[in-house]
């Protein structure tokens, strides 16, 4: 019995110094860290792996850059003193980080600087859409820059780390947390964690405002059963490696130096103990060589997984994972020092974990620097700048899409036109910022209402009933809605969630808006009025009724503190709406999960005349009702046959794809060109779709242009059934489309290797 345990035990504890020698060497330069870590106990080795919630500043939540010091003597203190304490995060403010900086530099026995994290996802005061409204600007340049300047005010504020970019694909809108990430689709996803990791870091780690970025939640956690928080992932290995890990893949590409472990198991291993994908992939064969934090008591929940026996056990399978750093459970503190001794856990593991803690603090310049980062007059100058807040607008502006705009109802004039603004989030002030978005300044937000009031500067009459609460009725509130509609010219129809329906531990079971909001919707599209329905929401939903049916479709996500100038901007025009859809809208609630890129069916639907026997729903075809890439503009396009050149990629040659696309309507506007393949024949079934390319143009009317695409044999790749990453030769079929199931195929072939036959 004992036998089988130890083996197992033994040769977990055998891969880990593997990968412990390896790396070893490579850190040969940093003989600095190698005599602080001889120095080091086994007490300060554990402390430098655990990391807290900063316990009073989070508290207060304030970004006052003069408050503090507020804890010089509390507990906490005493162990910074102690030395038992990596960093702390979700504190904020540059004054209280100094104070207990200089704790830990002036007060500690080996003064090893603290490093301060928080979970920055889309700004710290001023707050930029939602990740996944960015996502919809296809525009990962435009990323980069609100991730730079999000990593410009949270330094300032004493943030040295932020736990972002959140990378999981989204693939069931059930799921909360789709609201964090890019979407549904992996080469979106791996575009978009690139970017923001490359806008965190900026040019050197050690810039005094550049901010670690930490690519999350390793691995397969989007992949959740029934789009249920926390739930279980199973997934295939092929799965795993197309479609979750690529955008892990391009962030560490991109240089990020630290992940976090996810929640969830994968296959039944929990991702905090599993030693091949953390150790084996992460370590050893993508060669990352920043550090693994755990997420938030994750360690110790390996006990309620059922695979450790207590907590000892927890963290013994965590640190022998390849988790270097405990999040909030204290369990390392606890239990590492014994572990060692008692010859569970080899002290190469612990040192190899501290290593790569210090030698990341070293690349922040830490050492070199303990206060860079917490200088409150930094804060006071580089918080919600002009220059923030006019990018704030910007990306607001570009993650706005519009479904569908009937008779041209959009864009609005500004004068002489009598506009009611009806439901719950028209006026509404607290839920502008999203699910995350804790150290928001939303004092000076700009609500929907004001926003078009600051358009209209009183030349139109705009009427503000609210109709229902989000989820609750208000008594006489649809006739107030519906008498304000009949009055008006053209009703502004706000919709959706609350910010607290999306994000962590908000699954649900269905994806449509509230019961309340619909018969409000019913009732104020049945006055005859047109339309515009403005959707609020971190995920996509499945729109029924009076709102599938409205006039107008707008999509606005929670688009942070410049909320209501930039709907403004897009409503009346001052800009065209570029937006696309990172998720698909179903139909149906009950499609999910649902995402362009399945993998092709023996019995696809291909007619709508043809329902029998077909991969299909009772009463819902297996199609979006708004596909991954849709939206809109004030113009429109025309798409020219796809050019394949001669028709053929050689082996170890490359293809250029083209399209000539017009714009055919009446003003200037961004079009977002979108390239997907599909291979004809494969040893595995192959997605009906892949989005390979976006090129964003922006055309007068009656102009054209020609976009290019290129693509070579590894971007047809995939992995067959061994896991071996192959490309097959044979035919493709290619796409240059507005979205992922528009446009006409050209078809090229991928020739095989010279000689082979
Ligand atoms: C739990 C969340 O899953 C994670 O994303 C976050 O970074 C941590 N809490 C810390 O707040």
């Amino acid at each position: 019995m004992t036998t089988r345990r130890r083996f197992l035990l033994a040769s977990a504890s055998s891969l880990a110094l593997l990968a412990i020698t390896r790396s070893a060497t490579a850190a040969g330069d940093d003989a600095d860290l190698e005599a602080l870590i001889a120095r080091m106990t086994i007490e300060e080795k554990a402390g430098q792996l655990s990391l807290f919630a900063d316990p009073l500043r989070l508290a207060s939540r304030r970004i006052n850059p003069d408050a503090g010091p507020s804890m010089v003597d509390s507990g906490l203190a005493q162990r910074i003193r102690e030395g038992r304490l990596m960093g702390l995060f979700n504190g904020v403010g540059a004054a209280d980080g100094r104070a207990l900086q200089r704790i830990a530099v002036e007060q500690s026995r080996l003064k090893i600087p603290l490093i301060f994290g928080a979970d920055v996802l889309h700004g710290l005061a001023t707050v930029f859409p939602i990740p996944l409204g960015e996502a919809a600007s296809f525009d990962p340049a435009l990323a980069e820059r609100t991730a730079r300047a999000a990593a410009v005010e949270s330094t300032a504020a004493g943030i040295h780390w932020t736990f972002a970019p959140m990378v999981d694909i989204g693939r069931d809108q059930r799921w909360g947390r789709v609201a964090e990430g890019a979407g549904e689709d992996p080469y979106l996803g791996a575009l978009f964690a690139a970017a923001r990791v490359r806008g965190f870091q900026g040019r050197k780690l050690s810039d005094a405002d550049s901010l670690l970025a930490c690519p999350k939640h390793f691995v397969g956690y989007g992949g959740a059963l029934g789009g249920m928080e926390y739930n279980s992932a199973e997934m295939s290995e092929q799965t795993l490696h197309e479609v979750y890990l690529p955008p892990f893949k391009a962030a560490f590409d991109a240089g990020a130096l630290s992940t976090m472990a996810a929640f969830n198991d994968l296959n039944g291993v929990p991702m905090m103990a599993h030693h091949r994908l953390m150790t084996g992939l992460l370590r050893e064969q993508w060669r990352f060589r920043g550090m693994v934090v755990s997420d938030y008591t994750a360690d110790r929940e390996l006990v309620m997984h059922g695979v450790a026996r207590n907590e000892r056990d927890a963290a013994r399978l965590s640190i022998l994972a390849g988790v270097d750093i405990s999040m909030q459970s204290d369990l390392y503190n606890q239990h590492l020092p014994s572990l060692v001794a008692g010859g569970e856990v080899p002290l190469a593991v612990v040192d190899e974990a501290v290593r790569r803690v210090l030698r990341t603090k070293k690349r922040l310049g830490l050492f070199d620097d303990p206060y860079r980062s917490l200088d409150p007059a930094a804060q006071r100058r580089d918080t919600r700048t002009p220059a923030t807040l006019d990018l704030a607008r910007e990306s607001a502006r570009a993650s706005i899409v519009l479904l569908k705009n009937d008779r041209g109802v959009l864009p609005l004039r500004k004068t002489g036109q009598k506009i009611a603004l009806i439901g719950p989030f028209g006026a509404d002030t607290a839920n502008l910022a999203g699910p995350w978005a804790p150290f928001s300044d939303m004092k000076d937000a700009v609500s929907l209402e004001q926003g078009l009031r600051n358009a209209m500067g009183g030349r139109a009459t705009l009427t503000v009933v609210k109709g229902c609460d989000p989820e609750r009725t208000i008594r006489g509130g649809i006739e107030d809605a519906v008498a304000a509609a009949r009055d008006a010219d053209v009703v502004l129809l706000a919709l959706g969630e609350t910010q607290d329906m999306s994000g962590e531990a908000a699954s649900q079971t269905d994806i449509l808006l509230p019961i309340e909001q619909q018969k409000l919707a019913e009732a104020v599209v049945a006055a005859g009025t047109p339309v515009v329905v403005l959707l609020r929401n971190g995920r996509a939903l499945a729109l029924e009724g009076a709102v599938r049916d409205a006039a107008a479709l707008v999509v606005t996500w929670f688009l942070g503190t410049q909320t209501g100038n930039a709907i403004a901007d897009v409503l009346f025009g001052e800009v065209s709406p570029s937006g696309r859809l990172p998720v698909s809208f179903p139909q149906s609630s009950g499609q999910q999960p649902f995402f362009y890129g399945h993998r092709s069916t023996g019995r696809p639907q291909t007619t709508a005349k043809d329902p029998y026997w077909k991969a299909r729903y009772r009463y819902v075809s297996h199609d979006a009702l708004y596909p991954f890439g849709h939206g809109l503009t004030y113009a429109s396009f025309r798409y020219g046959d796809v050019e394949v050149g001669p028709g053929t990629l050689p082996w170890d040659g490359t293809i250029t794809l083209a399209a000539t696309i017009t714009n055919t309507g009446r003003r200037e506007a961004e079009e977002t060109a979108q390239l997907y393949v599909r291979d004809r024949v494969a040893s595995l079934t192959r997605p009906v779709r892949e989005l390979k390319g976006i090129r964003k143009l922006r055309l007068a009317p009656g102009e054209s242009a020609r976009v290019t695409f290129t693509l070579s044999r590894a971007e047809l790749g995939f992995h067959d059934e061994q896991m071996r990453f192959v490309s097959e030769p044979g035919a493709f079929d290619a796409w240059i489309a507005p979205s992922a199931t528009a446009g006409k195929a050209a078809t090229f072939e991928l020739l095989g290797p010279a000689g082979a036959s």
